[in-house]
């Protein structure tokens, strides 16, 4: 039965997931080659686990627990924890494991909160460099304290995007090298950096126009998501349907608004022989 809790504020739970991000994120940076000789695991043939997954996750469940010990967490190193709760965090400890794991400065903590189906706050912290974003439902979205927008671009060949790849490349038809293949014909360019919680912070940025993938964990965008959303932007599945953060798993498009529809129709462009129920593996 799910506990029933007093309503809370959109700022109280942005300073949470700031405070949560920060502190494991500090922590990865500081014990950053401490953590890898400790050694590197691997959840798959190219899925890795690290100390510093663990030690990040354990420091933002101390956070979250500190403050709303009732609350439903689903975090990615163990899953669904604590009781069923109107309030669900979505915690990603190290987004860009891999990057990380080769000294790669390019990976981020990630900590939202829903109510019910809907984001109310969300918070990506990126380590190396300090950039600390936050968004809250109808609160707006902002890095260090500067308010973010979407870019202005309307056309998919002035835009720059970003993608990634599912873990399970290998073991799938569904690789995204064929959306890769049209929309390296169709874009300015595109970016992949391993870590798609940073991708969706960079589409709220501005930096990036769009960005598309496979197979995301809702851990991996509930933060950035809200802050697309939050700088003015649009987030779909690859049927321009809203996500369900539910689902195990989730086909993500993320964009300005003003190319989403360009996105999705290049995305049809690889969908043959795709059914519509395959968009999120239930
Ligand atoms: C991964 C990163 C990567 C994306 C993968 C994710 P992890 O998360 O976000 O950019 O392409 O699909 O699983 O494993 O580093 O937390
Ligand atoms: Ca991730
Ligand atoms: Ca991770």
């Amino acid at each position: 039965m799910k506990t029933l809790q007093a309503s809370r504020s959109i700022t109280e739970l942005m300073e949470t997931a700031q405070e949560a991000v920060v502190r494991a994120g500090r922590l990865l940076h500081e014990h950053w080659r401490e953590f890898l000789e400790a050694g590197v695991g691997f959840k798959g043939p190219v899925d890795l686990v690290t100390e510093g997954d663990r030690r990040s996750e354990a420091t933002i469940l101390e956070v979250i627990r500190s403050r709303y010990p009732d609350d439903a967490i689903l975090t990615e190193e163990r899953g669904a924890v604590g009781r069923e709760s109107e309030y669900r965090w979505l915690v990603d400890p190290l987004d860009g494991t891999t990057n990380y794991a080769h000294g790669l400065p390019v990976f981020a903590v990630s900590v939202a909160v829903e109510r019910q189906g809907q984001l109310l706050a969300g918070s990506v912290y990126e380590p190396a460099t300090g950039r600390l974003y936050v968004a809250g439902r109808g609160e707006g979205a902002r890095r260090d304290g500067r308010v973010l927008r979407v870019s202005g671009t309307r056309e998919l060949d002035r835009s720059l995007l970003a993608t990634g790849f599912a873990y399970n490349l290998r073991e799938t038809d569904e690789t995204n090298l064929d959306h890769f293949d049209h929309f390296s014909r169709r874009a300015q360019g595109i970016r992949r950096l391993g870590a798609a919680a940073l991708d969706l912070c960079w589409v709220a940025e501005g930096w990036f126009d769009g960005f598309w993938e496979y197979r995301l964990h809702p851990w991996d965008v509930a933060a950035g998501v809200l802050l697309v959303q939050e700088a003015g932007g649009r987030v779909t599945d690859f049927f321009g349907a809203p996500l369900d953060l539910c689902r195990p798993t989730l086909d993500v498009v993320a964009s300005n608004g003003q190319i989403h529809g360009a996105m999705l129709r290049v995305l049809e462009l690889g969908h043959t022989g795709m059914h519509r129920a395959s968009s999120s593996t239930p």
